[in-house]
């Protein structure tokens, strides 16, 4: 498109002569005066507009890096041109990127992908051996032997036939399939891909997909693109977030009315919450809580028999974005399917198919997540020291922001059990609402706003996550530094302060 877009450009303004031997100068101005003569054709309606384009996606909401992190865009651009702000920097915890926080990257898994990025290097003296044995793994079952060509749509074999040992390790001897691994483009791509194959049917047998009210605004997303009916179930923020049965019960109920509910989402570590409960997800290295323990749904399944494991169809995710590696620009990931039907798991590897294939990298880096260093090999010390200061870290940090925030009159969190975010609601002023209302904002978008211009701090309005009618909340990652957390959480403290007192 850009290719024939410069040749068309090309051929139209040539730098001295133009395509009829006249000069530069003389075909602009013949161009210019056709544009006089037919306004009509040069402004002619454009197909695409908000009315004609596919009203699914336009229905589509991203809160994540939604209007608010717009504006912390325009600010920093302001504080870069000298403009004077009460602040000097943009702290943006709107988004779980640990790297962009400051963290460190694991250092064997960057070694092994620079190994198979440039395959020189693995006559390099300053690779560990256990690197380069991973790295030739890959690198081998890679077509040319190069990370560089496309592999088959379900994933690299090796790759996924790792991901199988991870995830029979992880569960305590429950078996995985290598053939019922696919490989993805991040967790969000194999989410969107099971979602796009479940949803089907008109009216009331249209397909209704329950999620959890908070909910990571990827599900709501995917749902409005697809037409879906989205079935929320709220979870009790009274009690930590739980998932309470009787409320699924209700939420399957009240959506049999007008749809046919048969698709249950469960995110695990939760996002936002940081809600553990004993089962499956993308943060499944992210629990801090000492009271909790990850379990995952298909071992759950296991454990409750046949009737189950052979019957309860499940699709599990992982990815290379969390956990204490980090690694969201590699894009890896990785879905695990149980109990399909085989003709649909064909469907499944026709729909990747169309997109060719997951990056090659990311799958690489995936691999490195699901196949670490173990005692006696070189790398296990380093890499063991680096994954547990990470998540050391981060538990630490989920603590302090939990004591801070419960200390500020007005914001009340729950403790953060996993994953790497606050969801701490807040106390809204009437007046702060009608000074929102005054401003078309909904009352947490006012705040985060408010919040953002006053102290540069990034964070997402609960309200793009969803939550209880008349409740306020907002999402905030505990990603920055211990240092710079604590000065996070003081700003936060102090504006909420200020806000109550300018809004009483
Ligand atoms: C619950 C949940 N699922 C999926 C994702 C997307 O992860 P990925 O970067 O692997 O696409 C995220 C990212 O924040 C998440 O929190």
């Amino acid at each position: 498109m850009q290719r024939a877009a410069a040749l068309v450009r090309r051929g139209c303004c040539p730098r001295t002569l133009g395509p009829w031997g006249r000069s530069q100068s003389s075909a602009a101005a013949e161009a210019s005066a056709v544009l006089k003569v037919r306004p009509e054709r040069s402004r002619r309606e454009r197909i695409l507009t908000l009315e004609s384009m596919n009203p699914q996606v336009k229905a589509v909401e991203y809160a994540v890096r939604g209007p608010i992190v717009l504006k912390a865009g325009e600010i920093e651009l302001e504080l870069q041109r000298g403009i004077k702000k009460p602040f000097t920097e943009v702290i943006r915890a709107n988004i779980g990127d640990a790297h962009a926080m400051g963290q460190q990257p694991i250092t064997f898994l960057r070694q092994v992908m620079a190994l198979c990025t440039y395959p020189n290097l693995l006559d390099s003296p300053s690779f560990p051996e256990d690197a380069k044995k991973r790295a030739r793994r890959i690198l081998q079952a890679c077509g040319g032997n190069s990370l560089g060509s496309y592999s088959a749509s379900q994933g690299v074999n090796c790759i996924r036939e790792d991901v199988a040992a991870y995830i029979t390790r992880r569960d305590g001897g429950v078996p995985a399939d290598p053939d019922n691994i696919y490989l993805t483009t991040g967790a969000s791509d194999g989410i969107s891909t099971i979602l796009k194959i479940l949803v089907s049917g008109g009216g009331k047998s249209r397909t209704g997909v329950m999620i959890p009210i908070p909910q990571y605004p990827l599900y709501s997303a995917v749902i409005s693109e697809l037409d879906a009916i989205q079935v929320n179930y709220y979870l009790d923020e009274d009690n930590c977030w739980a998932l309470n049965v009787n409320e699924l019960r209700r939420a399957v109920r009240q959506a049999k009315e007008h749809c046919n509910p048969k698709v249950l989402c469960i995110i695990n570590p939760g996002n936002p919450t940081g809600l553990c409960f004993t089962s499956l997800g993308v943060y499944q290295d992210n629990v801090y809580s000492p009271d909790c323990k990850f379990h995952s749904f298909k071992k759950v399944l296991y454990e409750m028999g046949p009737e189950y494991s052979s019957n309860v169809e499940l699709a599990s995710f992982h990815s290379t974005s969390k956990g204490y590696m980090g690694e969201c620009g590699y894009r890896g990931g990785y879905m695990e399917v149980i109990n399909l039907h085989p003709e649909i798991k064909g469907q499944l590897v026709k729909l990747l198919s169309v997109r060719l294939c997951p990056p090659v990298s990311g799958q690489a880096a995936m691999d490195i997540v699901v196949n670490p260093p173990v005692p006696g090999e070189e790398s296990f010390e380093q890499f063991s020291r680096e994954k547990e200061s990470v998540l050391g870290n981060l538990a630490k940090k989920a603590k302090l922001t939990e004591d801070l925030f419960n200390q500020v009159p007005g914001i009340h969190c729950n403790p953060l059990q996993g994953a790497m975010y606050a969801f701490p609601r807040i106390f809204i002023p009437t007046k702060a609402m009608e000074a929102a209302q005054a401003h078309k904002m909904a009352p947490d978008m006012f705040y985060c706003m408010k919040l953002l211009e006053e102290t540069g701090i990034c964070v997402v309005p609960g309200s793009g996550f969803g939550q209880r009618e008349g409740t306020y909340h907002f999402r905030m990652t505990i990603l920055p530094p211990v240092e710079k957390l604590k000065t996070v959480l003081q700003k936060v403290k102090d504006f909420h302060i200020k806000f109550l007192e300018k809004y009483a």
